[in-house]
C-alpha cells in the first residue's frame, strides 16, 4: 500500500513533467495521455462542482447557476504528511502559494516548522502568501477571464491547480463545463456543440475515468452524463455513476433501482451522494458539517440505510483512489516505454542543436532529460 501511495504521487509529478514536455512542443503530450485522470461530467447544475469539492474536502471552486466553469480545470491532489500545512498552487503562477496560513497562525499550537519556513520566505519576498480558498476561487475566475475575456465564451485551454494537503487522497481530477441544451444571451449558437466536443475530447481518452454526475431528481435515463459516458465507454469499465440530489427526489420515489444496479447498470457500482443544497451554501454550512449530514442521511435513511457503507462522498473518494491504483499498476510497462521514447526525442533534439549548450532552450532540454531519467529509474524499480 505504501508503495502504491508514493507511485500515485509520482504519477502527479510525471503529469507536470509532461506539461513541460508538451509546452516544449515535442510529442511528450502522449505521455500525459497515458496516465489516468478522473473527469467530472454532467449537465449544468447537476452537482459537478459540489462532488468535486466533496472528493477534495475543501470549498474552493467557483459555483453558481449558468456557465461558471468555462475552461477545464485540471486539479492535482497531493497527499502530504500529517501536520504539514495545506496549500494550493497554480501552474501559471508557481511563486504564489495559497494557504490557510492566516488561520493557522491564529492558533499557535499549529505553527509547524514548515509553516515557519513558508512565513520566512514570504517575509523575504520570495513567495506571495495568499489565503486559500476564497483567493483560489478568485484566481480560477481571473485566469478564466484572461483567456476568454469577461464573456460567456469557453476555452479548451486548461487551468492547472495543485493542492498539497494531509487531508486528501492522491488524485488528478478534471472539472469540465456543464453540458447544455441551449445557448444563452451572449453565447454563439455553436456553444452547445462546442461544450459537448470539449467534454468528449477529455472523456473519450481510454485513460479517463468518468464520474457521470446524474441528478436523481431528474430521469436518469435522460442524464447527459450517462448518454455521453455510454457513447465513449460502452462497456462501462471506466465510468462511475454518481447519483446526486437524492435528498430532493419527489416524495414516494427512490433511486434504489439505480443504486442497486438493476437499471443503468455499469461495471462499477453507482454511488449516491447528498451535497449541500443552495440553502446550505447560503448558510455557509462547512464541508465537515456537510459530510456529517450526508453520513447521517444515509445511516438513518429508510430507503438507503442498508447501503450506507457504500454511499456518500467519502466512499466515492476511497473507491476512486483504489481504482486508480489498480489502473496505474497495469500501466507501468507502457509508461516506461513512453518515457524512454521521450528521452530519445530530447537526446535527438540536443544533438540537433549541438551540445553542450548552457543557456535557454538547451538548459530547459537538459532539465527535461534529467526529469525523464529520474522517472525512468523510479518506474524500473516499481516493475520488479
Ligand atoms: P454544477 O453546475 O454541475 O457544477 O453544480 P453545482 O455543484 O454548482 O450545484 C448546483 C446547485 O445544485 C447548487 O445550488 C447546489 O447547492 C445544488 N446541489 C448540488 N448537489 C445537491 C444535492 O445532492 N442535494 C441538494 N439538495 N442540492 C444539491
Ligand atoms: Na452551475
Ligand atoms: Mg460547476
Amino acid at each position: 500500500m505504501a508503495t502504491m501511495k508514493s507511485l500515485i504521487g509520482l504519477i502527479n509529478k510525471i503529469q507536470r513533467a509532461c506539461t513541460v514536455l508538451g509546452d516544449h512542443g515535442g510529442e511528450g503530450m502522449s505521455l500525459w495521455e497515458a496516465l489516468p485522470t478522473v473527469a467530472v461530467v454532467g449537465g449544468q447544475s447537476s452537482g459537478k462542482s459540489s462532488v468535486l469539492e466533496s472528493v477534495v474536502g475543501r470549498d474552493f471552486l467557483p459555483r453558481g447557476s449558468g456557465i461558471v466553469t468555462r475552461r477545464p480545470l485540471v486539479l492535482q491532489l497531493h497527499k502530504t504528511d500529517e501536520g504539514t500545512t495545506e496549500y494550493a498552487e497554480f501552474l501559471h503562477a508557481p511563486r504564489k502559494k495559497f494557504t490557510d496560513f492566516g488561520r493557522l497562525i491564529e492558533s499557535f499550537m499549529e505553527l509547524t516548522a514548515e509553516t515557519y519556513e513558508i512565513q520566512k520566505k514570504a517575509r523575504l519576498g520570495l513567495i506571495n502568501i495568499i489565503l486559500f480558498p476564497a483567493a483560489v476561487r478568485k484566481e480560477i475566475e481571473d485566469e478564466t477571464d484572461r483567456i476568454t475575456g469577461k464573456s460567456k465564451q469557453i476555452s479548451n485551454k486548461p487551468i492547472q491547480l495543485s493542492i498539497y494537503s494531509p487531508n486528501v487522497v492522491n488524485l488528478t481530477l478534471i472539472d469540465l463545463p456543464g453540458l447544455t441544451k441551449v445557448a444563452v444571451e451572449g453565447q454563439p449558437d455553436s456553444i452547445v456543440q462546442d461544450i459537448e466536443n470539449m467534454v468528449r475530447s477529455y472523456v473519450e481518452k481510454p485513460n479517463c475515468i468518468i464520474l457521470a454526475i446524474s441528478p436523481a431528481n431528474q430521469d436518469i435515463a435522460t442524464s447527459d452524463a450517462i448518454k455521453l459516458a455510454r457513447e465513449v465507454d460502452p462497456t462501462g469499465e471506466r465510468t462511475f455513476g454518481v447519483a446526486t440530489k437524492l435528498d430532493i427526489m419527489d416524495k414516494g420515489t427512490d433511486c434504489l433501482d439505480v443504486l442497486e444496479g438493476r437499471s443503468y447498470r455499469l461495471q462499477h457500482p453507482w454511488v449516491g451522494i447528498v451535497n449541500r443544497s443552495q440553502a446550505d451554501i447560503n448558510k455557509r454550512v462547512d464541508m465537515i458539517a456537510a459530510r456529517r449530514k450526508e453520513r447521517e442521511y444515509f445511516e438513518t435513511s429508510p430507503e438507503y440505510g442498508h447501503l450506507a457503507s457504500r454511499m456518500g462522498s467519502e466512499y466515492l473518494a476511497k473507491l476512486l483512489s483504489q481504482h486508480l491504483e489498480t489502473v496505474i499498476r497495469q500501466k507501468i510497462p507502457s509508461i516506461v516505454a513512453l518515457i524512454n521514447k521521450s528521452i530519445d526525442e530530447v537526446n535527438a533534439e540536443l544533438d540537433r542543436i549541438g551540445r553542450p549548450i548552457a543557456v535557454d532552450s538547451g538548459a530547459q532540454l537538459y532539465t527535461i532529460l534529467e526529469l525523464c531519467r529520474a522517472f525512468d529509474r523510479v518506474f524500473k524499480e516499481h516493475l520488479d
